[in-house]
C-alpha cells in the first residue's frame, strides 16, 4: 500500500480523565503506520492559541504510556469561543502548522469548539469525561475507571461505617449527571443515591435510614452527585445558604434531623487521577484506530462512539446535548434502597 503524506494534530481538552493516553498512542502507533506525521499540541486548545505548543509524536514519545493517568499532552479548559479572535487564531494556527486534520479529544465544551471549528476544518472527535455525559455514546473514555474508584471508595467506607455505626454521605463529580454516582453506587451497595436527573426527596432519604436502624442496621451508605442541589425547603436552618459542598448540607440535614453521628466525604478530583481500567484502554485505543481509518478515508466532522460493543463515526452535530443517566440503572440501584 502506497504510503499517504499526511499531519495529523491531536489534542486533549477539558477535564483530564483515564484512558487518554491509550487513545493519544493509537492515533501515533496507527498513523505512524500510514505514515502520518502525528503533532501533539499542547494543553488543549491553548495549544493552538498565540504561539503554537506543538511536538511531534513518534512511537518512543508513547511508548509506556498505556498505564498512566492523565494526559501526555497535557489539557486545559479555556475555551476560545469565549475569546475574542479565538478561532480565528486556532484557524490561524492550524494553517501555520499545515495540519491536513485535527483529532480533538475531549468532553462537552472541547466538542463544542470542535463543532464550532469543523465548519473549516478537517476534525474528528473523540468523547472523554469521567461524567459519561456526551450524548450520541453510550460511554465516554473514563467513566469506568471513574466507577472503579467510586465503588472501592463505597467498599472502604462501608467498613468504617459500620464498625462506628454512622451514616457516611459519598459526594463523586458528575457535573450536571448522576452517571458515576447510580454506576458506582448500585456497584457499591449504596442505601440511598442521589442523582440531578431525579427529584431530591429527604424524607425518603430519612425513611430509608430510620427504617434500617430499625432493622438492626446502625450504618448507611449515602452517595450524592456534585450537581444535586436541595430544595430551598430542605436548605438546613441556620446554614449561611452559602454552598459547602452538596455532601456536606446532605450528611448535616441528616444529623439534624435524625440526630445519628454523620460523615462526608468528597472524592472530586481521585475520581479522574490514576491507573486506567483496562474497559477504558481498549476503548482509548479503538477510537484511536477508528479516528485515523476516518481520516485515512477523508471522512470528517465526525465523532468516534460506542454503541453497544461496538464503534461506530456518527456526524458532529449527534454528539451534543444532554445524556441524562440510564434511568434503568438509577432504578436497578433504586431496589437496594432500604
Ligand atoms: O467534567 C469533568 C469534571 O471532573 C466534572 O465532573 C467536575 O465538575 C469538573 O470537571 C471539575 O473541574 P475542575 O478540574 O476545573 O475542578
Amino acid at each position: 500500500m502506497e504510503k499517504e503524506r499526511k499531519k495529523i494534530g491531536i489534542l486533549t481538552g477539558g477535564g483530564d480523565c483515564p484512558g487518554l493516553n491509550a487513545a493519544i498512542r493509537a492515533v501515533v502507533r496507527r498513523g505512524e503506520q500510514l505514515g502520518y506525521e502525528i503533532w501533539g499540541i499542547k494543553n488543549g486548545w491553548k495549544g493552538l492559541l498565540g504561539k503554537t505548543e506543538a511536538k511531534r509524536l513518534s512511537e518512543g514519545d508513547v511508548r509506556g504510556i498505556l498505564d498512566k493517568g492523565g494526559t501526555i499532552l497535557g489539557s486545559g479548559k479555556i475555551n476560545p469561543l469565549k475569546l475574542e479572535n479565538g478561532i480565528s487564531q486556532i484557524e490561524g494556527n492550524f494553517k501555520k502548522l499545515k495540519l491536513d486534520a485535527l483529532v480533538a479529544i475531549g468532553g462537552d465544551g472541547t466538542l463544542c469548539v470542535g463543532q464550532k471549528l469543523s465548519k473549516s476544518f478537517p476534525i474528528i472527535a473523540i468523547p472523554k469525561t469521567i461524567d459519561n455525559d456526551v450524548k450520541g455514546t453510550d460511554f465516554c473514555i473514563g467513566f469506568w475507571t471513574a466507577v472503579q474508584t467510586a465503588t472501592e471508595a463505597l467498599d472502604r467506607l462501608h467498613s468504617t461505617a459500620e464498625s462506628h455505626s454512622r451514616v457516611i454521605v459519598l459526594e463523586v463529580m458528575g457535573r450536571n449527571h448522576g452517571w458515576i454516582a447510580a454506576y458506582a453506587g448500585l456497584a457499591g451497595g449504596a442505601d440511598y443515591i442521589l442523582v440531578p436527573e431525579e427529584p431530591v426527596k429527604m424524607d425518603e432519604v430519612f425513611k430509608t435510614i430510620k427504617e434500617r436502624i430499625r432493622k438492626g442496621k446502625k450504618f448507611s451508605l449515602i452517595v450524592v452527585s456534585e450537581g444535586v442541589r436541595l430544595p430551598k425547603s430542605e436548605k438546613s436552618q441556620g446554614d449561611s445558604g452559602e454552598h459547602c459542598g452538596i455532601g456536606n448540607e446532605v450528611a448535616s440535614l441528616i444529623s439534624k434531623k435524625l440526630g445519628v453521628e454523620t460523615r462526608s466525604v468528597n472524592i472530586g478530583h481521585i475520581l479522574r487521577g490514576g491507573t486506567p481500567s483496562s474497559y477504558d484502554r481498549i476503548m482509548g485505543a479503538r477510537f484511536g484506530i477508528l479516528a485515523v481509518e476516518l481520516i485515512r478515508k477523508r471522512k470528517f466532522q465526525q465523532a468516534v462512539v460506542l454503541r453497544g460493543d461496538k464503534i461506530a463515526a456518527i456526524p458532529f452535530s449527534q454528539i451534543r446535548g444532554e445524556k441524562k443517566v440510564n434511568k434503568e440503572v438509577y432504578d436497578a440501584a433504586k431496589i437496594f434502597f432500604h
